[in-house]
C-alpha cells in the first residue's frame, strides 16, 4: 500500500493505493484560509498537522488493515508559501500563501535584476517564496533575524513525518532562488535577498527517498513496517505525474482554487516574458511549462459567497447547453493574476450589467470569465513554443458540463475527461510515494487514465466566443486605467 498526501489551499487529502495503483480509499481534513488584509493570504502551519491528523485519522478509521501495510508515502503541496522557523525548527509566524501577494514591489524590485530571469527562467511573481522573504525582512526584520529555514508547505508536513529538512525540484522551482536548468540552489540569487544555502532545505527529486516515517506516527497510524516518504511535488507537477502527463505534448487543464493549464517538456523552455511559468517536474531530467491564473473555482466561490447559492446550485441554474455569450464580461482576477499579467494590484470586474443581469447571467459570465483566462495561458504557452491540440481536464471545477463546454470552445481545443476515478495531486503523489518506496520506473507507473468522454469546442459558438474573447481582452487595460493608483 501507498498513501498519498496532498496539502491543498482548502484542505488536505489523503488517499491510499495498492500495489496495482487501485484507489483503496480517501479521507479529507478542511483547512481555512486567513485573510487580514486585501491581497493577503495565510495559513496557519499546525493547521496542516491537524487536517493531516484528521484525514489519516479517518482512513485509519475506514481501512486500517490496509493503512498498515503502508511502504511509501508520496507529498504534494500548494506551491510557494513561506513556513519559517526557527533554530529548534519552531514556527515564527503564519505561512505566507501563494496567492498572497503583499510583495508585489519586492517582486517587482527582484525581477527587475537581471540575474532572476536568467537563473529562474521565470518572472519573479509576487506569489514566489523569495519576495515573501524580503517582505518579511523589510517588515517583520526581528522575524527575519530569527529565521534558520525556510519550508514549503509539504516539506514543512515532511519535517512533522520524518524531522528532516528536504525540498525537491519541482516545489524548489516556484521560490524564485532555484536553478532551474541545472536543478541545485542558487547562492547567488540567495545572497541577492540577504539568505544562503544553510536556511534552505537539501534537494531530492520528487522521486526519489526524502525521509523515513517517524517510528511514533507509524504506531498511531498502527503502520506496521518502516515506511519510505519520496521527495514528491508541487500540486501542479503532483496532478501530472497523476494524469501522466509527462511526456512531451501531454497536457492538463486544472479547474481548481487556482486555475493551471500545464504542459510537459522534455528540455528546460523558459520564456519568462510570457509570464509562462518552467519548472522542475518531479521526475529526474524533466521539465514543464505552465500558465497559472490565480482564481478559477475561487471566482465562482466568491458568486457563491455573494448570491448565498453553492456554486453546484449555480451551475445547475445555467442548465447544461452551452449558451453564446451575451453581453455581460467578467474579470477574474479577485487576486491579481500572474499568466498572462503578472499584475497584483489588478482586480476583478463585471462590465455590461443591464436590467435583466440575474444571477444566471453572472454565473454564465463568471464561467466564460475563467474560460478566457485559460484562453490567455494557451495564448502564453504557444509564445513559449507549446502547441497543444487536445487537454485532460482535472480538479473540482471540472464536475460542471457546462464550464467543460465554456473551456473546450473558448481554447478551440478537445477537453478529455477520465474515466470515474482520482487522478489528481494526492494519486500523483501515492505514485511518487510507490516510485521511491520500490525503486520503480516513474514512466511505468505514471500512465494517462482511460477516458470516459471528450467534449469538443462547440463550433456554432466559435465566432461568438471569439469576439467575448477580444472584449475580454480589452477590458483588462480599462480596468487598469481606471483603478490605477
Ligand atoms: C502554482 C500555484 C498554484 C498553487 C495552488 O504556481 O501557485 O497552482 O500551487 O495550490
Amino acid at each position: 500500500m501507498y498513501l498519498g498526501l496532498d496539502l491543498g489551499t482548502s484542505g488536505v487529502k489523503a488517499l491510499l493505493i495498492d500495489e496495482r495503483q487501485a484507489i483503496v480509499g480517501s479521507a479529507h481534513g478542511e483547512l481555512d484560509v486567513s485573510r487580514p488584509h486585501s491581497g493577503w493570504s495565510e495559513q496557519d502551519s499546525a493547521d496542516w498537522i491537524r487536517a493531516t491528523e484528521e484525514a489519516v485519522g479517518a482512513l485509519k478509521q475506514a481501512h486500517p488493515k490496509a493503512l498498515a501495510a503502508v511502504k511509501g508515502i508520496g507529498l504534494s503541496g500548494q506551491m510557494h508559501g513561506a513556513t519559517l522557523l526557527d533554530a529548534s525548527d519552531a514556527v515564527l509566524r503564519p505561512c505566507i500563501l501563494w496567492n498572497d501577494t503583499r510583495s508585489f514591489a519586492e517582486a517587482a524590485a527582484l525581477d527587475a535584476d537581471p540575474r532572476f530571469r536568467a537563473v529562474t527562467g521565470n518572472i519573479v511573481f509576487p506569489g514566489f517564496t523569495a519576495p515573501k522573504l524580503v517582505w518579511v525582512k523589510n517588515n517583520e526584520p526581528e522575524i527575519f533575524a530569527k529565521v534558520r529555514k525556510v519550508l514549503l508547505p509539504k516539506d514543512y508536513l515532511r519535517l512533522w513525518l520524518t524531522g528532516e529538512h528536504i525540498s525537491e525540484m519541482s516545489d524548489a522551482s516556484g521560490t524564485a532562488w532555484l536553478d532551474v536548468s541545472a536543478r541545485h540552489w542558487s547562492d547567488e540569487l540567495l545572497a541577492a535577498t540577504g539568505m544562503d544555502e544553510s536556511q534552505m532545505p537539501s534537494l531530492v527529486e520528487g522521486t526519489e527517498r526524502a525521509g523515513m516515517l517517524k517510528p511514533e506516527l507509524a504506531a498511531r497510524w498502527g503502520i506496521g513496517g518502516p515506511a519510505v516518504v519520496a521527495g514528491g511535488a508541487g500540486d501542479n507537477a503532483a496532478s501530472a505525474c497523476g494524469m501522466g502527463t509527462i511526456g512531451e505534448g501531454h497536457a492538463f487543464v486544472s479547474i481548481g482554487t487556482s486555475g493551471v493549464l500545464f504542459a510537459a517538456n522534455a528540455a528546460y523552455l523558459p520564456n519568462p516574458e510570457s509570464a509562462v511559468h518552467t519548472f522542475c517536474h518531479a521526475l529526474p531530467r524533466t521539465w514543464h511549462q505552465m500558465g497559472v491564473i490565480l482564481s478559477a473555482t475561487d471566482s465562482l466561490n466568491w458568486l457563491s459567497d455573494v448570491t448565498g447559492r453553492s456554486a453546484a446550485e449555480l451551475t445547475g441554474e445555467l442548465g447544461e447547453a452551452l449558451k453564446a455569450p451575451g453581453g455581460v464580461t467578467f474579470l477574474p482576477y479577485l487576486s491579481g493574476e500572474r499568466t498572462p499579467y503578472n499584475d497584483a494590484a489588478i482586480r476583478g470586474a463585471f462590465a455590461g450589467l443591464g436590467h435583466e443581469s440575474g444571477r444566471t447571467v453572472l454565473t454564465q459570465a463568471v464561467l466564460e470569465g475563467v474560460a478566457f483566462a485559460f484562453r490567455d495561458c494557451l495564448e502564453a504557452l504557444r509564445k513559449a513554443g507549446t502547441t497543444l491540440d487536445r487537454v485532460t481536464a482535472i480538479g473540482g471545477g471540472s464536475r460542471s458540463a457546462y464550464w467543460l463546454k465554456s473551456i473546450a470552445t473558448a481554447l478551440g481545443l478537445p477537453v478529455d475527461i477520465p474515466a470515474e476515478g482520482d487522478f489528481g495531486a494526492a494519486f500523483g503523489a501515492a505514485r511518487l510515494g510507490l516510485i521511491a518506496a520500490e525503486s520503480a520506473d516513474p514512466v511505468a507507473i505514471c500512465t494517462p487514465p482511460a477516458i470516459s468522454h471528450s467534449v469538443d469546442p462547440d463550433g456554432a459558438l466559435t465566432d461568438a466566443y471569439e469576439e467575448a474573447y477580444q472584449r475580454y481582452r480589452a477590458l483588462y487595460p480599462a480596468v487598469k486605467k481606471a483603478t490605477a493608483g
